[in-house]
């Protein structure tokens, strides 16, 4: 078992999900803008399951998709971190940073702040050689976190999710990468 560590930034703290974290997460899974990128809404039961997954992750890993609170702020507002791509794709497997936010909180640079930690993490403690995000085509606002992070956009690795059914609207992804050269010149 792998508690983990919690990383701070200026604002953050990226946290293990705690019991309370449940219902405003099942709440922002079912804003149909934030979930406007995804195959649909989640329902409290596959939001439960999903913060369980995560749970599960952190135990044997030590790391995941931490909770993310705002300093004096907000108790909860989303997930930020790192989660291992483990479907069939050409660059997997593969290391992969994501957020998901609650719509209040947009617009505050806290994807950003927290994606950045996030890296600093992978490339720091964790050690690997390359971090990777992906999203739908359309996910603007996703693509404009991972160009802010320094993260550069691979035409020849755009890929169809495997997840998806053919033919559904969502299933073309880009693909974004960032190694440790890059991330050491930016640092
Ligand atoms: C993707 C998502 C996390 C991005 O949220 P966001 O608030 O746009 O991103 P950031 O937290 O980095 O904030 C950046 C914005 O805050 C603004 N900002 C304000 N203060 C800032 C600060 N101190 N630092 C940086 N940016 C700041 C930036 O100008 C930028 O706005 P702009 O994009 O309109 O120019 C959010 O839209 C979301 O949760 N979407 C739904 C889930 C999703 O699609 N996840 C990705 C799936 S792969």
């Amino acid at each position: 078992m792998r508690a983990g560590p919690e990383l701070r930034t200026d604002r953050l703290v990226l946290r293990r999900w705690r019991d309370g974290d449940r219902g405003p997460f099942a709440a922002l899974n079912t804003d149909p803008v934030v979930m406007e990128h995804f195959p649909g809404p989640l329902n409290r039961t596959k939001s439960d399951d999903f913060v369980d997954r995560i749970e599960a992750g952190f135990e044997e890993r030590g790391y995941g998709l931490w909770a993310v609170e705002v300093s004096d702020v907000a108790p909860f507002i989303g997930f930020i971190g790192l989660n291992p791509a483990t479907f069939d794709a050409p660059f997997t497997p593969a290391l992969e940073v994501g957020w998901r936010l609650d719509r209040a909180h947009w617009g505050q640079g806290y994807a950003t702040e927290g994606g950045r930690a996030s890296l600093e993490f992978a490339f720091g403690e964790l050690g690997v050689d390359e971090v990777v995000s992906f999203t739908t085509v359309r996910n603007d606002r996703s693509r404009r976190v991972m160009e802010r992070l320094g993260l550069r956009h691979d035409g020849d690795g755009d890929f169809d999710h495997p997840n998806l059914p053919h033919g559904h609207p969502i299933r073309p992804h880009v693909l974004y990468r960032i190694d440790r050269a890059a991330w050491e010149s930016k640092a």
